[in-house]
């Protein structure tokens, strides 16, 4: 009901009679009455005028399903969406919709995480309500090997949407680190379940830091957020559906155009003719990260010219965090 109440109000450019509202959805005045109280009571701004009816002022920014399929213009990414106030990990409760075969583009969104996962083992927190985290599952029609280049292209998407809502800088550190200056903005955990000659499912998890600040002593020589660059607030959800949009025409651009994407990730990766340092086989190396295969690898050439090539793991890039 509450659902049905806010559509209509949504569509109305003005103010629509209690009695209409009755009329349509077959309900009493009450029950109207109840249902526009929760709404104010969730952040949405309604006017209530005698003899008028109710207006709808504004929409709070928050992440729920009805809030960001409305507006949303993509074909199948996000066309599914759960959304939840609390979760452990966005990427974890994506795995088991994946595994009950939720929908190619299907998104597990959240306010909140309590066990947020990094790269490499690490956590990742993020301030409720201030910024976002959500994950996508994605069915590409791709061999495992190829997984390396999906993670590389969803970092691009998002580099490129953070570009577009916040004129930013944003770079790629590879593999798809979003970083504006030298500063961490967004990262992203991509998980697989295969077969030997075909993904199941890819789950990609991203997290931006949006309205959040962080403090000096607290991590702010390494991480960033778009209010810190911009001194402005975002609507969070817009970000989401502009975010969706992209990733959604970077993906099946890839699908058609795999060379013409990978040159525009290099246009973006900070990485690439940077010294940069890694490990491989436990022994440490470095050099001048010089170019990016067509599996998404990074190739550096050392000081002796020995080339070296990097599947995953971290690579540190002088002078970014
Ligand atoms: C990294 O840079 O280490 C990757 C961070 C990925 C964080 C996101 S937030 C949404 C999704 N759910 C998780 O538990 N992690 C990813």
């Amino acid at each position: 009901m509450k659902k049905l109440i806010l559509q209509r109000l949504k569509e109305a450019d003005t103010f629509i009679s209690g009695e209409t509202l009755c009329k349509e959805l077959g309900v009493t005045r009450s029950a109207i009455w109840k249902n526009i109280k929760s709404l104010k009571g969730q952040g949405y701004e309604i006017e209530s005028v005698q003899n008028k009816g109710y207006r709808l002022r504004s929409t709070p920014d928050i992440l729920n399903t009805q809030e960001i399929l409305d507006g949303l213009t993509t074909e199948f990414m996000g066309k599914t969406i759960y959304s939840f106030d609390t979760l452990d990990s966005t990427n974890d409760v994506a795995k088991e919709y994946a595994n009950n075969n939720c929908p190619d583009g299907t998104i597990i969104i959240a306010e909140q995480q309590k066990n947020g996962k990094g790269r490499l083992g690490r956590s990742w927190t993020s301030s409720p309500y201030q910024n976002i985290t959500f994950s996508i599952v994605l069915r590409p029609n791709l061999a495992p090997h190829q997984l390396s280049i999906i993670t590389l292209i969803i970092g691009l998407a998002v580099c490129k949407a953070i570009r577009s809502i916040s004129k930013c800088d944003a770079m790629i550190k590879w593999p798809n680190d979003i970083i504006i200056g030298n500063k961490k903005i967004c990262g992203i955990l991509t998980e697989i379940s295969a077969e030997a000659e075909q993904i199941n499912y890819i789950v990609c998890g991203i997290g931006i830091n949006v309205n959040c600040s962080f403090s000096f002593e607290d991590i702010a020589y390494k991480s960033t957020s778009l209010f810190m660059e911009t001194q402005r607030v975002y609507k969070r959800k817009r970000i989401v559906q502009v975010l969706l949009a992209e990733i959604e025409k970077v993906y099946l651009d890839y699908m058609n155009s795999p060379t013409a994407v990978l040159e525009e990730y290099k246009k973006y990766c900070v990485s690439l003719g940077k010294v940069v340092s890694a490990q491989q086989r436990k022994e440490p190396i470095s050099g001048v990260a010089i170019d990016i295969s067509d599996g998404g690898e990074l190739i550096i050439e050392s000081e002796t010219k020995q080339l070296f090539t990097i599947f995953s793991g971290e690579v540190s890039v002088q002078n970014i965090y």
